[in-house]
């Protein structure tokens, strides 16, 4: 079976806890799955708000309804993939530069449902670079912070966020204590978002995998 199968997969299964109302939509080669499943289903939820424009631009080419997150009210349920996850459901996510609404909309909501193949599921978070978001004029001073605490940030060049800004990616990191490290990095003047997903952890993973869709709870 392929990754993109196994994407596939995990996208359908998380069509179960779409109870209808507004879903948080996130960005993705797993959430445009998730997405065009959604599609078959429209008719049953009463819209959804998006953490990018592609996923915006999607969503409309289907018919489904997109909100501006500040016209609702907290969301039942967000999806959204991710780029590694430890048992403990904290996550590194940003690969496709959205991490800064990603992470607003999954403060918005009641419930974090992240999808993925199985091969996200790691013990310590870091092999996968760790995306910072930065105001532009900020870049050099928070990637020399970055050298300090031990990584090599990389100016991923040529990409601008949605929000205007830039993503320096942090090779070598070895994650062991996510949540202490996303406060720190919080910290740094000109850091808009970090990639780490821990202080708002997803609450279920499900993996694609050969055998089929593997349901994960951050206390399983
Ligand atoms: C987007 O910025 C990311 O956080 C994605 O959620 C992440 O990169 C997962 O991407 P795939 O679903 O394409 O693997």
């Amino acid at each position: 079976m392929t990754q993109d199968e196994m994407k596939r997969l995990a996208a359908q299964a998380a069509l179960d806890y779409v109870e209808g109302g507004i879903v948080g939509v996130g960005t993705g080669s797993t959430v445009n799955h998730f997405i065009d499943c959604l599609a078959g289903i429209k008719g049953r939820i009463d819209g959804a708000v998006s953490s990018s424009e592609v996923s915006t631009e999607r969503m409309k080419a289907h018919g489904i309804p997109v909100f501006d997150l500040n016209a609702v009210g907290d969301l039942d349920i967000y999806v959204d993939g991710a780029d590694e996850s430890n048992y403990r459901l904290e996550l590194i996510k940003g690969g496709g530069g959205a991490l800064t609404r990603e992470k607003i909309v999954a403060a918005a909501s009641k419930r974090f449902v992240c999808i993925a193949d199985q091969a996200k599921l790691v013990d310590v978070l870091g092999k996968f670079p760790l995306p910072v978001e930065v105001i532009p004029m900020a870049r050099s001073l928070v990637a020399r912070e970055l050298v300090r605490l031990g990584g090599t940030p990389v100016w991923r060049e040529g990409f601008v966020t949605d929000n205007g800004n830039v993503i320096l990616d942090v090779h070598h990191l070895e994650i062991v204590n996510p949540r202490e490290l996303e406060q720190r990095l919080n910290n740094l003047p000109g850091v808009v978002t970090v990639g780490v997903f821990a202080l708002r952890p997803a609450d279920v993973l499900i993996l694609g995998t050969p055998e089929g869709a593997k349901t994960l709870t951050a206390d399983a």
